[in-house]
């Protein structure tokens, strides 16, 4: 069978491929991954077919058919996966940007009724085409990154008919773009205005009555913000611990502003991955990669506490020390992360949370698709794996994170085809 494409003579594929397979990525695994020196990817259709050095590339599989790109000089590695997003919102928050630079912080602009609740303003005042269009804009800026898969949560709606059309708008958008989309269900971000008298409890068991039942087969996940001023540890176990026997898989958003012990709740439930996790401490790191067994993904969002002028980022290397697979995403929102920009978050990964270069790229590929249950599909150049691609104005592994706040894609093949 001809190769319908092939990337060829790249300075280096960064493969992914090497780790134990069967769970994510730690320890010394994470930077452990196999790099080929002077190699080839080909796909078959919209699947990898092949992976190796040059001198393996089997030629009788190039036929005039075959798309061709030369690498030569430039690394080649999967396509970048964003496991944490809230990609379907409307408006924006530049006018909270000038309060927090003012000094204001993220929990006080919220508690006057900003922040989430001044995007959930806009976004149930939004059409349902105006928010589609939105989410393709950003899944546009997304793949110039060279980001081929991306979670999209929903929670900008706390209300039932808005909360289901933020998880059908990311799906459509997903069918609609090359960029593959997961809807994750975040009804559960803060708790709502129509609530404020009920309580957080009252709210949670709304949704686990008259919301989760309809997203059987939209979203796979469940997630809570698990935090002062929105919803305490004793309410997120009892939301989630619903959830699982519901039959979905389980995030959190916590340990973001403050240690409640939310990290260490949701992986003793199983939780796919912990998210944020700033004020998680290296022994608590340890206890979730023990009682998870390392499949719970802890999902580091470095440019978060870097916009909210926070200085306090989760400890990455003594995670790493401690057993604990990680993740790093974006967090895309418009509140405490407005960029796309996953080289920026692997670079500050690498500054403030102590990663290395090759552990960063790991982080927002593989251990990326782990947090999304993806690691079948995507994260990886290996043969039977979806033919995400990118190519890189970079020479070498170490230079990914070195160019700071640089694109440095130049090719991003999404399914086997060049974009
Ligand atoms: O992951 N922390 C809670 N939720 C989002 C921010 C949402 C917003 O501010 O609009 C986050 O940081
Ligand atoms: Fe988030």
């Amino acid at each position: 069978m001809t190769y319908s494409l092939v990337v060829q003579h790249a300075a280096q594929v960064l493969t992914l491929a090497g780790g134990p397979g069967t769970q994510p990525l730690a320890g010394t695994d994470l930077a452990g991954w196999t790099i080929i020196e002077n190699g080839y990817v080909a796909c078959d259709g919209e699947r990898i077919a092949a992976v190796g050095p040059m001198a393996a590339l089997d030629h009788s599989r190039i036929a005039h058919t075959t798309r061709v790109i030369d690498a030569t000089g430039r690394v080649v590695m999967p396509g970048l996966v964003e496991c944490h997003t809230h990609l379907v919102f409307g408006g924006n928050r530049a006018h909270e940007f000038e309060r927090k630079l003012r000094g204001e912080s993220y929990l006080d602009i919220l508690a006057s009724g900003g922040g989430i609740l001044s995007t959930v303003r806009a976004t149930r005042a939004a059409s349902e085409e105006q928010l589609l269009a939105n989410a393709l804009h950003h899944l546009d800026g997304f793949r110039r990154y060279g980001v081929t898969t991306v979670e999209a949560k929903s929670g900008y709606g706390l209300d039932r008919d808005t909360e289901l059309r933020l998880v059908r708008v990311a799906r459509q958008a997903g069918q609609q773009h090359a960029v593959r989309v997961v809807p994750t269900f975040l009804g559960a971000h803060v708790v709502p205005p129509e609530f404020k008298q009920a309580g957080p409890r009252a709210y949670v068991d709304f949704l686990l009555r008259e919301v989760l039942s309809d997203l059987k087969g939209e979203a796979a996940y469940v997630d809570i913000f698990c935090e002062e001023g929105a919803f305490p540890l004793a309410e997120s176990r009892y939301y989630l611990e619903q959830a699982h026997k519901m039959g979905f898989g389980l995030k959190i958003h916590a340990e973001q502003l403050h240690d409640l012990g939310g990290c260490e709740m949701a992986a003793e439930l199983g939780a796919t991955s912990v998210d944020h996790c700033d004020y998680l401490t290296p022994e608590a790191a340890g206890r979730i990669a023990r009682l998870s067994q390392g499949r719970t993904v802890a999902v580091l969002l470095p440019l978060v506490p870097l916009f909210l002028r926070q200085e306090k980022y989760a400890p990455g290397r003594q995670f790493i020390e401690q057993g604990l697979p990680i993740a790093l995403s974006t967090d895309f929102n418009p509140g405490s992360c407005p960029s796309k920009n996953l080289w920026l978050a692997m670079s500050v990964g690498c500054l403030k949370m102590g990663l290395t270069p090759r552990e960063a790229i790991a982080a927002a590929t593989l251990n990326a698709a782990w947090a999304i249950g993806l690691q079948q599909e995507v994260g990886s150049l290996e043969p039977g794996k979806r033919a995400d691609v990118l190519v890189l104005e970079a020479g070498s592994v170490s230079e990914v994170p070195y160019w700071l706040g640089e694109n440095p894609v130049r090719d991003v093949v999404i399914g086997g085809v060049l974009q």
